[in-house]
């Protein structure tokens, strides 16, 4: 289940410019600076194959990285990040969405939540989005090595874990499989690489 190689393929703004070889693949998600871009890191080994940035907004467009030369890790461009202030705030891009509803290939969509800090909005609001849509889904919480406690709201990051489960509870017919990781200290990516594994051969 490790990754042997690991080589970027292409940028793309719509679903259609996307690898048509049918390997199926895995799309990182959540809001823009949750660590998207850094778990691909981690989960390849390498410390810049995806860019990342402690600015929100760097990932742009629909990126496919393919792995071990049979299937895809897919960098998407983070939700709610405002570019100004008062401008509309970037939506999940429309192509985003017309990506995960036309992408027969994405064998599931590893939403990322920041387990550092109470549950947002926002993160709720796709959250159901995905579930209504019936999107297949792993919740994936990130940033566990953080716990400057009073900094983050004053809770554990198996506490906002928890507290974030429970708020999705309806929006999803089975409960989301869940992971916890670190890009720091790279907890949780052999239990992701493993489950990704058990997906594809599914
Ligand atoms: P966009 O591309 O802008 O949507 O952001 P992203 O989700 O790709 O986030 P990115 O990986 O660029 O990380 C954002 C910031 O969070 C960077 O400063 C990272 O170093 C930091 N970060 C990411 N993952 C972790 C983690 O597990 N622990 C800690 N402590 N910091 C992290
Ligand atoms: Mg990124």
């Amino acid at each position: 289940v490790d990754v042997v190689n690991a080589d970027f393929v292409k940028s793309s703004v719509k679903t259609e410019e996307c690898p048509a070889d049918g390997a199926p693949e895995f799309a990182l998600v959540g809001r823009s600076n949750v660590g998207k871009s850094s778990l691909l890191n981690s989960l390849v080994r390498r410390k810049r194959l995806a860019l990342t940035s402690k600015k929100p907004g760097k990932t742009q467009c629909i990126n496919h990285f393919r792995i071990n030369d049979s299937w895809y890790l897919v960098d998407l461009p983070g939700y709610g990040f405002a570019a100004a202030p008062h401008e509309v705030r970037t939506d999940w891009a429309k192509f985003t969405k017309d990506y995960f509803l036309n992408r027969p290939t994405l064998v599931s969509v590893f939403l990322l939540i920041d387990a550092s800090i109470p549950a947002k909005k926002i993160d709720l609001e796709y959250a159901s989005w995905l579930g209504q849509n019936e999107i297949p889904m792993t919740l994936v919480f990130t940033k566990c090595d953080k716990r400057k406690k009073k900094k983050n709201g004053g809770k554990r990051p198996e506490e906002n874990v928890r507290d974030f489960q429970e708020l999705i509870r309806d929006f999803f017919k089975s409960t989301p499989p869940w992971i916890m990781t670190s890009s720091v200290t790279n907890q949780g990516r052999d239990e992701i690489l493993l489950h990704m594994s058990q997906l594809r051969n599914y």
